[in-house]
């Protein structure tokens, strides 16, 4: 028994005197008193075991299976820290999850609550795997939608990621677990990475007005407990040794009082990585181990900022309760539940975007009882659920609805079947149906951008082919981002699905059949071609010797607009089976704290169904403002009854309004006094009612950061002075994206799955 008992001790399970040996534990002492009566009985070594992931669980209980893992510290009551991808669901391998639909489709539903839905089933299903710590939600700005990760994030608009960002890392949070936001920061492409080649050359503004506010919202406003640093080198300087980032923005502007941990392999170096501001290495000890320690012992790391390094995890650790709350979940175990595939299957229906229908080819009468033909492979065995990388979810077999498997049991008609692979087949399939529906997939993911936004060659001849055969087609898109539809005119309907996880069947029948109203509006622009793309030129993108952001703010929608080039279709566009009608615009000065004007307008569904409709208000800034014409600042998602008007309110505060001053002594928020218009409407290309107002006095939001310091790149400095060759430094000229996304070596050498 005694033994069992140590063993049960050793091994952190045992509550055993924790009270006499841990007063902090379920102590309601202050959170800082807490924090340093652990650190205060620390040894150094035990300091030092805590800023870095361990590749091997000592107690053997765990492995390494989750994505990265500190063990616990029994002898203090420290719980293990389990590290757990990602942004879609749980991944790293693991079974018995759910597949959430991809995050992208999330933000096509610019709706927090299921957002907020959302991150509650990843909070509950990373606790159900007995960690700690969900590397979730991506906020990357889809910068060019070849981008190999665009589909793990929530689109080009900052406004929108932030608020989507913030719902679900207050959902995830209140499961009692540590959310970790990434990749901070300005990570837009996977060609490169973590590669001094890859160097976002970026300007303070842009850095402030594009890439960074969703970090600062899931910060300031949603508490995050951690934050992942990115592969990218920021203006010379790696990320994850960026001391503006880190120490002066991150920690200092928006008072940050959580961690920092690396992204995997992405440490660039011992002591000039952690005095830059970076608390934790994953998954190894390479740079954070023996390294710093040496570092420590020669004076060029302090005792005081490995004890801030240690002090912010275990705040993070005290304020999810890990302290107090034992986990009983184990990797293995099945975490997926009924209601959470209620969740994907309801997120994936409201995030699908209708992007044609003409003389409302759809929806399909579910009791009629004509003929469908289902056409290519993408419709069963070649479905693409989620994207590829570390974000992939296995689902449980037999637990993907193929959009086949879904139609059939939506409708009483007869359904026809072509793969697709012959272009004459497929057409004669069609020729005979009342309505064809196409399915056609492309599959991305992390490691590889794509080189264009076309589809399959294979694919656009059988859409041309089928439409030919049968004019009722609707094309079903299932991909992680934007293509191009040089076929769009002739096809009488297309479906955007992107990647909606294991439900896809059951979501895409929710629509294609009218239980679900299509509401989805994209949260990225399709251009008509590559070349209408503020990231054209190969300086750009992927860019030479300094990947060069001189588009700067004009990203997105912001472009076309600055640009005044008509998209295929424009940011925040998307259609429906009833009929919305904006008006009676009011622009009132309010003058509160927190809010100096508000915006009303009515909306009304003035169709025949009922349906949910997106409200969108975007801000002009006064002329001479430097910014684009117009940047979205709130949205509003409501479901009306046909018939049915509801007002919907905004309101604008300071920071709203602000632009970032990148001027000497100034570095931060003002909003110019001046005439600013505010445009109401139901896409970014569709704003019927517009107002203006003034603002008299100028207006200073938040606090001031230095400037950016001019470094010289800290990591090979480092590194080399550090006399280490860490894995990194071997893997990294593999992850170049040059590699396909099958046979990826690296995720193999690291003992991790590829999906
Ligand atoms: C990705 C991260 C991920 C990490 C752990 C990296 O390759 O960039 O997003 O969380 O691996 O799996």
């Amino acid at each position: 028994v005694a033994l069992v008992a140590v063993a049960l001790l050793i091994l952190g399970i045992l509550p055993v005197s924790r009270a006499a040996t841990c007063p902090w534990v379920g102590s309601s002492d202050p959170l800082e008193a807490k924090v340093s009566a652990v650190v205060d009985q620390m040894t150094t070594a035990e300091k030092f075991h805590m800023v870095h992931g361990s590749l091997t669980d000592p107690a053997g209980i765990v492995g390494p299976v989750y994505a990265g893992l500190i063990p616990a510290i029994p002898r203090l009551c420290i719980p293990q820290l389990g590290f757990l991808d990602g942004p879609v669901g749980v991944g790293d391998g693991l079974t018995g999850a759910t597949q959430l639909p991809a995050p992208v489709l999330l933000a096509s539903t610019w709706d927090e609550a299921a957002a907020t839905a959302f991150g509650d089933v990843l909070g509950a299903e990373v606790d159900g795997k007995g960690a700690n710590v969900a590397l979730s939600p991506a906020l990357d700005i889809v910068r060019d939608p070849r981008a190999g990760r665009s589909f793990e994030g929530f689109g080009e608009d900052p406004h929108l990621t932030s608020r989507l960002g913030v719902a679900q890392t207050k959902a995830i949070q209140a499961r009692g677990i540590i959310a970790q936001p990434k990749h901070y920061a300005v990570y837009n492409q996977e060609t490169l990475r973590d590669t001094a080649a890859d160097d976002a050359v970026v300007d303070e503004r842009t850095m402030h007005e594009i890439y960074l506010p969703p970090f600062e919202a899931v910060v300031t406003e949603g508490g995050a407990g951690s934050i992942m640093c990115s592969y990218s080198y920021v203006n010379g300087v790696h990320a994850c040794g960026h001391p503006y980032l880190l120490t002066q923005v991150l920690k200092g502007q928006w008072g940050f009082d959580g961690f920092v941990t690396a992204d995997w392999y992405a440490t660039p170096a011992s002591a000039g990585a952690a005095n830059a501001g970076l608390d934790m290495q994953m998954p190894d000890d390479c740079y954070f181990g023996p390294a710093l320690e040496e570092a420590l012992v020669e004076n060029r790391f302090a005792e005081a900022r490995l004890d801030d390094m240690v002090s912010r995890i275990l705040r993070s650790t005290f304020e999810a309760g890990l302290f107090e709350r034992v986990q009983t979940g184990l990797p293995s175990d099945v975490v997926t539940t009924a209601a959470h595939a209620t969740v994907a299957r309801s997120v994936a229906a409201q995030g699908m975007v209708l992007l044609r229908n003409e003389e409302d080819v759809l929806p399909l009468d579910a009791s009629w009882t004509g003929t469908i033909a289902i056409i290519g492979a993408a419709a069963k065995e070649r479905a693409i659920t989620g994207g590829g990388g570390s974000s992939a979810v296995l689902p449980v077999p037999g637990s993907v609805v193929t959009p086949y498997a879904g139609i059939d049991e939506a409708t009483t008609a007869t359904l026809t079947y072509d793969d697709g692979a012959n272009p004459v087949s497929s057409a004669l399939t069609a020729q005979a149906a009342d309505v064809a529906l196409v399915f056609v997939a492309l599959k991305q993911g992390e490691f590889k951008d794509r080189l264009t936004l076309e589809l399959f060659p294979t694919d656009t001849a059988l859409i041309e082919s089928v439409t030919l055969a049968n004019p009722n087609t609707v094309v079903v898109l299932n991909t992680g981002s934007a293509v191009t539809m040089p076929w769009l005119h002739k096809v009488a309907g297309v479906l955007q699905a992107w990647y909606p996880g294991q439900e896809y069947g059951h979501a895409v029948a929710d629509v294609l059949f009218g239980a679900v109203n299509p509401s989805g509006k994209l949260p990225m622009t399709f251009p008509k071609q590559l070349t209408q793309m503020p990231t054209v030129s190969p300086l750009r993108w992927p860019g030479v010797a300094g990947s060069q952001y001189s588009e700067a703010l004009a990203v997105g929608y912001r472009w076309y607009d600055e640009k005044e080039i008509t998209p295929l279709f424009p940011f925040g566009f998307g259609l429906s089976y009833t009929r919305f009608m904006v008006s009676n615009l009011a622009v009132t000065p309010t003058v509160t704290a927190d809010s100096f004007v508000s915006v009303e307008a009515d909306v009304s569904n003035i169709g025949s169904r009922s349906g949910s409709e997106i409200v969108q208000l975007y801000l002009s800034h006064p002329a001479g403002s430097g910014e684009p014409p117009k940047t979205l600042r709130g949205f509003r998602r409501v479901m009306l009854e046909a018939g049915q008007t509801v007002r919907v309110r905004f309101d604008l505060g300071a920071r709203d309004l602000a632009t970032w001053d990148a001027s000497p002594l100034a570095h931060r928020w003002k909003a110019a006094p001046g005439i600013y218009g505010v445009r109401v409407g139901t896409s970014s290309r569709d704003l019927p009612l517009s107002g203006t107002f003034r603002l008299t006095n100028t207006l200073t939001p938040g606090v001031a950061t230095l400037s950016a310091p001019e470094l010289p790149p800290v990591s090979p400095v480092d590194a080399i002075s550090d006399g280490v060759m860490c894995p990194k430094d071997v893997i990294a000229p593999f992850v170049n994206g040059a590699l396909s996304l099958t046979g990826f070596p690296p995720l193999e050498v690291l003992g991790r799955p590829v999906p």
